[in-house]
Formats: C-alpha cells, sequence, structure tokens
C-alpha cells in the first residue's frame, strides 16, 4: 500500500499525532504497532517499519513524522521481511501472550517465534508482586520504557520508576530497585495504561488469569464519569460476572487522555459492596 502524506500543518495522517501510522495498528493497510498509543511514541521494536521515499533504512511508522507529499511504501516485500525477523525476535525473547494482536501478526507475516531457541529469552524469572495494585511481569516487558516516560514528564511527574541495569539486566524498576511500595509511586496506574504487552498489569487481572477466571470475550466495558471529583474523567469499567475487574480510561478523550489517579483507577470496591 502506498500512501501520501497530506502534510497538514502539523498534523498527522487522521489524528492529532503527526506519525506515519496515524491510525490503530493493523487498521487496513497500517503495519503493526506495538507501541502506538496515547503517550509519546517509544520506536523501541522496529514492528512498524516502513518505506519512505528517499529514505536509505526502513522507518518506525509509529514515530516518523509524516512530511507533505511524501510517498509511503507500508507493504513491500522487504518491509514485511523485516517486521517479520522483528516478531520473531520479540516473540523468541519475551512472553507474548498478553500483547494484543500478537499472534494474529506472527500469522500473518509467518514468523516462527521459535526460531532463536529457548535460550533466547531475556528473562526467565516469576512475576514480581509486592503491593495489591499492579503485578510487573518482566518475562513480558520489551523495554519500550513508555511506563517511565508517563510516570515522568508526560504525564505524572513523579518519576518514580526508571530504567535500572544495563544491557541483559536492564529492567523496569523503582530507585533502587525498592519495592513499590518504598518508592514514589502514586499508584495512578498510568503505566499499566500505556504498557503494550501486559509487563505490568492489573493484580486483579494477574489473580484471575492465575486462577483461570479471566474471561475477556465475556466482559463488557462500560464507559462512566469518575464521580470523586469535579475533574471529571472518563473511566471505562470492565465488568466480568457482575463484577469490576478492572478500569481504564479512554484514549481518545480530549481532557484525560487515558490519565487517571489512585481513586478513578483503583477505588471501585465500595461499588461492589451489596
Ligand atoms: S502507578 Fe503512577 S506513579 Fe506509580 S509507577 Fe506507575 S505511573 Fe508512576
Ligand atoms: S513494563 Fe511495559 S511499558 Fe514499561 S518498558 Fe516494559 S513493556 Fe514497556
Ligand atoms: S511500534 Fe513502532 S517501533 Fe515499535
Amino acid at each position: 500500500m502506498i500512501s501520501r502524506c497530506c502534510g497538514r500543518s502539523g498534523r498527522r495522517c487522521g489524528t492529532p499525532r503527526s506519525a506515519v501510522l496515524g491510525r490503530p495498528p493493523g487498521t487496513p493497510s497500517n503495519p503493526p504497532s506495538t507501541v502506538w498509543g496515547p503517550s509519546r511514541e517509544k520506536n523501541a521494536c522496529r514492528v512498524c517499519v516502513v518505506e519512505v521515499e528517499g529514505a536509505r533504512t526502513l522507518a518506525p511508522a509509529c514515530s516518523r513524522r509524516a512530511e507533505p507529499g511524501v510517498e509511503v511504501r507500508t507493504d513491500t516485500e522487504r518491509a514485511r521481511h523485516s517486521r517479520k525477523v522483528v516478531l520473531e525476535l520479540l516473540a523468541s525473547s519475551v512472553d507474548l501472550s498478553t500483547t494484543p494482536r500478537a499472534e494474529e501478526w506472527i500469522k500473518e507475516y509467518g514468523a516462527e517465534p521459535d526460531r532463536f531457541g529457548p535460550d533466547a529469552a531475556r528473562v526467565n524469572e516469576e512475576p514480581k508482586v509486592d503491593n495489591d495494585l499492579y503485578v510487573w511481569d518482566y518475562d513480558k516487558c520489551i523495554l519500550c520504557y513508555k511506563c517511565v516516560d508517563v510516570c515522568g514528564e508526560q504525564w505524572q511527574n513523579t518519576f518514580a520508576i526508571a530504567v535500572g541495569g544495563r544491557g541483559f539486566d536492564a529492567r523496569i524498576a523503582a530507585e533502587h530497585d525498592a519495592a513499590l511500595t518504598d518508592s514514589a509511586c502514586v499508584y495512578c496506574g498510568n503505566c499499566i495504561e500505556v504498557c503494550p504487552t501486559g509487563a505490568l498489569g492489573f493484580k486483579s487481572e494477574f489473580d484471575m488469569r492465575a486462577a483461570g477466571t479471566w474471561d475477556a470475550a465475556g466482559q463488557t466495558g462500560t464507559t462512566a464519569v469518575c464521580a470523586y471529583c469535579g475533574v471529571g474523567c472518563n473511566v471505562t469499567l470492565h465488568v466480568q460476572d457482575n463484577e469490576i475487574v478492572k478500569v481504564t480510561s479512554p484514549h481518545d478523550n480530549p481532557v484525560t487522555h487515558g490519565n487517571l489517579c489512585i481513586k478513578g483507577r483503583f477505588g471501585y470496591q465500595h461499588v461492589q459492596q451489596r
């Protein structure tokens, strides 16, 4: 597929964000993307590469700025081959089981998840559970740093988490690798909101998955206005068997863009006291 950017002053194709990938990944003719979302793209995984006229190398569609009249080829053999290898590297090194659409992309690109063998796993350890609200599952982390950015200057300005260690030891951690409960974390859960792989996830979901009771297909999502204060954030209540199992926030809300605080994100238990 060839598309030409309209290049309307500072706007991105169809969205307020000026990337070649202006619509959700997987929209017909769009390449896949793990990091596409409400916060700034990280250009970390290269699963979204496209050919851009005049560029020697493939460009990441999630973060490459769209320019007037530039020809972008999204479905060439070179781009598809590169995506296939990236998917193989990702699937060999991290657990993609909770990455939305990863399985579909692996099929679509004919990628072999086992190509680089069992030794390619970057991390092999039990999920870290040090608080009642959310869980770090390092096996699933692609080190995209989105959680670090939204905890920091992009959204929350709390700077509770960063990348600790180097090379194979690199991991997302609170300062001095402290337990989250001993860190500056304010439990807004915005890091969970943007995590593309489920490496940072809700404890409620983690427990239900472990118990075999998580049923995403049987859940409904109802968007309402948070009643805690006058800001009026939108909350989406995910309900299974008449119980709220997690709360997210719509990314396209023009005011909150997916942000919530601890009350909106986690303070729903009182609703279920019947
Ligand atoms: S919950 Fe909020 S404050 Fe805590 S690590 Fe995540 S983004 Fe930072
Ligand atoms: S925990 Fe999630 S958001 Fe943070 S670096 Fe890992 S994959 Fe990215
Ligand atoms: S989705 Fe663009 S680099 Fe990962």
